[in-house]
């Protein structure tokens, strides 16, 4: 299928052409510097101030069409945010719509919105009705935040003066960048020049890991054992009266490369909380949503969370839009409390953000495209598998549904990564990213420890074949192969 042959865009919705030498605007500023497609921005603090990036002009399904004429597979869906693809037709329709009614904005203060009404029993549909209530926000990081708080405010309910004031958190995890969730993420470079005035109520204890922590020849079962004991001690050293609840992501996204729990350890996890009376909080805003082959990550062993937040997929990309879930337990304490959750924001549950999240989750279900990332998920496992399992220098090939990781390693007996200088994760993404690859790849770095390790992650969209899958594998395996012999003659 050619590239072309994809594009669903009329003509006259593709973005005009920039000047070669930059954008004017009407003052006569130049905003960006355009050379040979890429543009260093002169007024956006842009994520990296030394750095150019290609200049995207229009998108279409699983492509993006780039200024300097190359057409670039997106494997990775953005952050794996784009779930259903770029450029859809029926997503724009529902925004279109809601647009037209004039309020794509209305303070939730005062005024109630049938499409957000909606969206929220279409989610709490999926949840089999084993979550409560939605609470919606603009972000996974502001979801989190409002987690944490809403975590919190359970045990104030009861008693204002409550000694619940401990989180337990993991190290090799990443919750956002708002300060209360990167208090709660185990992700030594984005908290470093934060630390000072981090939380000091969250406490670590260690990812769930088998590649890196599961001993030779150790069960499931014994490996969840010496997690449960873990987080079991962790209770025990802060005060079980003291603990709030304990987080988790169930399958790692950008902290360690697609992780996922090892079968047993959520179940393991819960039940330690659940002894204690603190609530089990999944943060599934990267693996949810479909992105792992089940509607909720949770709902692959049905061990259902008191909290959940969600967000990438939510909206596909077409809104900012996240999500939190709510459990009865939680509702209920409100409920026959105060009656009110002490939080808000000012962009929350939008009508236009809920008309978009809506019409995603609408397609995702017709369309039934979780059946499709389970289906293409284990092709692409069997496929990355077939081409790099063997690679002197792809330590681990690990994921699920369609979340697929690959960990670097300079010696596979020893697990040993490379050398952080090198930028090896970077430099599969820079190569896979140009000519003639031509894909994207989600680079990681810090998967060992926080500092050393390299991965990338897959995540393409919820609606690719079987031929895309074997692009993406084969282009993975070509980059990768390119790459280390590069790297090996250095
Ligand atoms: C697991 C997880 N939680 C929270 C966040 C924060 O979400 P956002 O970037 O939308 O604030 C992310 C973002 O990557 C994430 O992967």
């Amino acid at each position: 299928m050619s590239p072309s042959a994809l594009t669903d865009l009329d003509q006259h919705d593709r973005v005009p052409a920039a000047p070669s030498n930059g954008v004017h605007l009407p003052n006569g500023h130049l905003s960006t510097t355009v050379l040979n497609g890429h543009a260093r921005t002169a007024f956006l603090l842009d994520r990296n101030l030394h750095k150019s990036f290609p200049v995207v002009e229009r998108g279409s399904g699983s492509y993006l069409y780039l200024k300097d004429g190359r057409v670039i597979f997106d494997a990775t869906s953005g952050a794996a945010v784009s779930c259903l693809g770029h450029g859809n037709k029926r997503v724009f329709k529902a925004i279109s719509a809601i647009l037209s009614t004039g309020i794509p904005y209305l303070a939730s203060t005062f005024w109630a919105c049938e499409v957000v009404e909606e969206l929220c029993k279409k989610l709490i549909d999926g949840t089999g009705g084993k979550m409560a209530r939605v609470y919606l926000t603009g972000s996974g990081s502001e979801a989190m935040e409002a987690a944490i708080k809403l975590a919190r405010q359970v045990f104030y309910e009861n008693d204002p003066a409550t000694r619940r004031v401990n989180f337990i958190t993991r190290e090799g995890s990443y919750h956002g960048n708002t300060i209360g969730a990167l208090a709660m993420s185990g992700h030594p470079v984005r908290r470093a020049p934060y630390e000072p005035f981090l939380m000091d109520n969250v406490h670590h204890v260690s990812a769930c890991n088998a590649y890196r922590q599961r001993a030779d020849g150790e069960s499931d079962s014994s490996f969840v054992a010496r997690k449960a004991t873990e987080l079991e001690a962790k209770f025990q050293e802060l005060g079980p009266e003291t603990v709030i609840g304990f987080v988790a992501e169930p399958v790692v996204g950008a902290a360690l490369g697609c992780v996922p729990s090892v079968p047993g350890y959520l179940k393991a996890m819960r039940d330690v909380c659940h002894k204690h009376g603190a609530l089990f909080i999944l943060d599934e805003v990267m693996s949810g949503m479909g992105r792992c082959g089940t509607l909720h990550a949770w709902q692959n062993e049905d061990v259902v969370p008191d909290l959940q937040t969600v967000g990438k997929g939510l909206g596909g990309g077409y809104q900012p839009v996240a999500a939190v879930f709510i459990s009865s337990r939680v509702v209920n304490t409100l409920l026959n409390g105060s009656g009110q959750f002490v939080h808000g924001q000012t962009y929350q549950g939008m009508p236009v953000q809920a008309a978009a999240a809506l019409e995603v989750q609408r397609i995702v279900e017709e369309e039934n495209l979780v059946g499709n990332v389970k289906r293409q998920g284990l092709y692409l496992e069997k496929c990355l598998r077939s081409r790099l399992a063997d690679h002197p220098n792809v330590g681990d090939i690990r994921g699920r549904g369609l979340f697929w990781g690959l960990e670097f390693v300079k010696d596979k007996a020893t697990k040993e990564p490379f050398d952080p200088r090198l930028g090896v994760a970077q430099r599969v993404h820079d190569t896979a990213i140009s000519a003639p690859f031509n894909m994207t790849m989600y680079p990681g770095t810090g998967t060992v420890d926080g500092f050393r390790g390299d991965h990338v992650i897959l995540a393409p969209a919820y609606n690719v074949t079987e031929e895309d899958i074997e692009h993406i594998a084969q282009v993975t395996s070509n980059v990768v192969h390119q790459v280390f012999r590069k790297l090996g003659s250095l």
